[in-house]
């Protein structure tokens, strides 16, 4: 292999990372008019790659594995340590086919059904509030849909609480410093709290249902045989309790775009396939996942560059879900693209890409797909409301970014 593979001539780039987020892989693949480059990100050696190509070479299970590819800083914050991400081979697909069973099948329509309840709920407070800053609701309204969906108790006192630490995990993804360190907190505390409730379950103190996801993960039992441990049941617990929450950010950014793109309020009124398209959409155009993360399993040669065992290897998802290669005119929001799109599982990859049975791609996207249309549907037939002057941009340095308001609403009635 030549050895003219692009590289950033830096010693270390973490602050060009911290300095351009989601645009950082993609701004120099531009530059090098390449489908990858080298790096160094925080002390070790990087290859980004991006494109469709690149998606399914990542997912190749021969090629790549997830153990020791997430630093400890986001083990610690984000996923919690040693759980599900960073499994591999049969124990990873045995794990994994206890969240498909519990984020397909009937439960994704459950989990919209409860949404829309709970948005229903909000409409008399709304009504006489001054202003309503959606980001916040959603969190409330996605925590308490979870909640209950899962078995989890959850009083109407230590709600905001409990939402506001789901949501502390995912903002601690990327971050440095005080965002970090009260992610971390959070973590530790919502940890002990599910274990607790995990324990009740497991000693026969708290019955809850057969078919829910706190019973299934209590009673799940690894290769061996064995129950999980319980600091690991209530990190798989979280695992499905805390995207849900995470919604809240796609909910924001669903809103935004429904106010600069007022256009399309006819078509959702009228068209039945466009609230899917419309939720698409907003899944490919806003940033939330900027890459993902795995090391090289055994030695392989792509696009003339050596990838050696153990490199750490960042898959550019924010970039392949604008890559004009494979989307025209990737920085226009255009519902109408998803209309005669073909489903492919390497180019539209806002969860990752490939089969989620078969590999580490998110098992909640039918999940997030219905809750997010239920909540277009609350938006758009059930209340009317204003969006007063606000800064509703967002910041494509900041990991994980959001429209900076958290997007205000006022005027709110019932229709
Ligand atoms: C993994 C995105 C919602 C559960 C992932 C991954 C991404 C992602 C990018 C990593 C894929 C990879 O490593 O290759 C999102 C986004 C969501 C969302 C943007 C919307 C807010 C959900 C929901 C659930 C969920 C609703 C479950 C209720 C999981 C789990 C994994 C995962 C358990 C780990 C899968 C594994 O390692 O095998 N998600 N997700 N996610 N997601 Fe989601």
């Amino acid at each position: 292999p030549k050895t003219n593979t692009p590289h950033e001539k830096n010693m270390d780039e973490t602050l060009a990372l911290s300095q351009e987020g989601y645009l950082y892989i993609k701004n120099r693949m531009d530059k090098h008019k390449s489908d990858l480059f080298k790096t160094h990100l925080l002390g070790q050696e990087v290859i980004c790659i991006t494109g469709k190509e690149a998606a399914e070479i990542f997912y190749d299970t021969e090629r790549f594995v997830r153990s020791g590819a997430a630093p400890k800083r986001v083990q610690k914050t984000l996923t919690g340590e040693n759980a599900i991400q960073g499994m591999d081979s049969e124990a990873h697909l045995h794990r994994k086919s206890l969240f498909m069973s519990l984020t397909n099948n009937q439960h994704p329509k459950t989990l919209a059904d409860l949404a829309y309840k709970e948005w229903e709920a909000v409409i008399p407070r709304w009504e006489t509030a001054e202003k309503i800053k959606l980001f916040d609701e959603a969190k409330i309204v996605l925590c308490k849909t979870a909640c209950k969906w899962a078995g989890v108790p959850l009083l109407e006192s230590e709600t905001k609480e409990y939402a506001d630490d789901f949501a502390k995990m995912i903002d601690a993804f990327g971050a440095v410093g005080p965002r970090y360190w009260k992610g971390r907190a959070a973590r530790t505390k919502t940890e002990k709290w599910i274990e607790n409730i995990v324990d009740n379950v497991r000693a026969g103190r708290l019955n809850v249902p057969e078919v829910s996801a706190l019973y299934k993960v209590a009673n799940y039992k690894e290769l061996d045989g064995n129950l999980l441990e319980i600091n690991m049941a209530a990190k798989e617990l979280i695992n499905l309790i805390r995207p849900i929450v995470a919604i809240s950010t796609y909910i924001t950014f669903m809103a935004l775009a429904l106010h600069e793109h007022p256009e399309y309020k006819n078509m959702l009124l009228s068209d039945a396939d466009a609230p899917h398209m419309f939720v698409q959409e907003v899944r490919r155009f806003y940033p939330f996942t900027p890459f993902v993360g795995a090391k090289v399993k055994k030695e392989f040669v792509w696009n003339s560059c050596e990838f050696k065992t153990g490199t750490l290897v960042l898959l550019d998802v924010y970039g392949i879900n604008h890559d004009s290669r494979i989307w025209d005119k990737p920085y226009e929001f255009q519902p109408e693209r998803f209309r005669n799109w073909q489903y492919n599982p390497f180019e539209f990859i806002p969860h990752g890409g490939g089969d989620p049975a078969n590999g580490h791609r998110c098992p909640g996207e039918s999940i997030t797909v219905e809750i997010m249309k239920a909540t277009l549907n609350f938006l758009m037939n059930k209340i009317d409301y204003k969006v007063p002057d606000q800064n509703s941009g967002y910041n494509m340095a900041r990991i994980p970014t959001l429209p900076k308001s958290g997007f205000i609403l006022n005027n709110v009635i019932s229709k």
